[in-house]
């Protein structure tokens, strides 16, 4: 299967994963032929990209590290919580607590944990989607550093609620379209601190939790909010969040601008150096990255375009590519796969549409 924009997809194409509403509902069905009908319905649901099954992409198997059922009991827990202001103080913390065991049960039994993030989002649905995957992000980079279960689960948390104090601010700011005024942004930044009032009053969750929503705009070198402190003194999980949040929102379409890609935002990150992020933690973040997920279309130096078919963990930059394009532009009748990590002079210029 591979990923492409929903105006892009051939019709006759089969529809390779199914399609969910903001609310959770199936909007389309994997396998079934992907028609131009279907277009406008899924633009209406801000859904811009389908994973798709075709002649070129047959045997590139796109697995989810965490089932779409999982992703939206989550979601959906968020969205309530989140929406429901009275109930932000008492929240359930053991609903929350068993979304986050089931995420990571997932997490530590697949054997392919290099995540394929560029997943389905829908504009509409950007906070509760986001909270999801900055806590998935989250849990992976703390797995990868080496986190004993307990503390894994309290990141699990305070990573999915990270954003939580954002209920105490109001909605015409949070969704003002144009730019905050100096005092609008002043208001926006209290959520960190709402958001860990929220947290240390609810006996159930851990302090450690209550950090994360307090410190995930810290940056290293003391130029975040709430507080500006810096370097080790940002509670080690709010670093961790604070990578997942950016590269999570950075790599999601929002109504003011477009998404990047994974690798844009990758290099983006570790071009930061340890201005805005603790490099360690950012060293173990991209270890899991797919900086060029399956089933996306790359340019290759040699001017041919090629579907990504399988990532290479110890060298992300060269996956094993299925050559579909010829230089000229023409399609290969019979498309054939490369090991870019043994073909020292082919290599990805940029990733492009297919
Ligand atoms: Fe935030």
């Amino acid at each position: 299967m591979r990923k492409v924009q929903v105006d892009k997809a051939q019709p006759g194409s089969i529809l390779a994963k199914s399609i969910f509403t903001a609310d959770g509902r199936e909007l389309l069905s994997a396998g079934i032929e992907v028609r131009p009908a279907f277009f406008k319905k899924l633009k209406e649901h801000g859904i811009n990209e389908i994973y798709i099954e075709d002649d070129i992409s047959n045997n590139i198997q796109i697995s989810d590290v965490v089932k779409d059922q999982t992703r939206q009991e989550a979601k959906e827990l968020v969205k309530n919580i989140m929406n429901n202001y009275t109930l932000a103080s008492s929240f359930n913390s053991e609903r929350v607590k068993g979304i986050i065991d089931n995420i990571l049960k997932e997490l530590l039994e697949s054997d392919e944990i290099i995540i394929n993030l560029s997943d389905i989002k829908s504009v509409d649905d950007y906070t509760f989607e986001h909270s999801v995957n900055v806590c998935m992000l989250s849990l992976i980079t703390g797995i990868g550093l080496g986190f004993d279960l307990p503390k894994l689960k309290d990141l699990g948390v305070g990573a999915i609620l990270h954003d939580i104090g954002k209920l105490r601010i109001p909605e015409e700011i949070l969704k003002k379209p144009s730019q905050l005024t100096v005092d609008e942004f002043e208001e926006i930044k209290k959520h960190t601190v709402y958001g860990y009032e929220i947290l240390k009053n609810n006996h159930k969750v851990s302090m450690m939790s209550a950090f994360i929503a307090f410190g995930h705009h810290e940056r290293y070198d003391g130029s975040g909010y709430p507080l500006q402190i810096k370097g080790d003194s940002i509670h080690q999980c709010a670093r961790i969040v604070a990578i997942a949040d950016v590269y999570d929102a950075l790599t999601s379409d929002r109504v003011y601008r477009k998404k990047l890609r994974p690798h844009e935002v990758v290099e983006y990150i570790t071009s930061l150096g340890s201005n805005h992020f603790d490099q360690k933690i950012v060293e173990s973040f991209i270890k899991y990255i797919a900086i060029y997920p399956k089933g996306t279309g790359v340019l290759l130096n040699t001017k041919e375009k090629a579907l990504v078919v399988k990532n290479n963990k110890k060298i992300p930059t060269r996956p094993v590519v299925r050559v579909v394009y010829t230089p000229t532009g023409e399609k290969i009748s019979e498309p054939y796969d490369v090991d870019l990590a043994s073909q020292n002079s082919i290599y990805i210029l940029d990733a492009c549409e297919l």
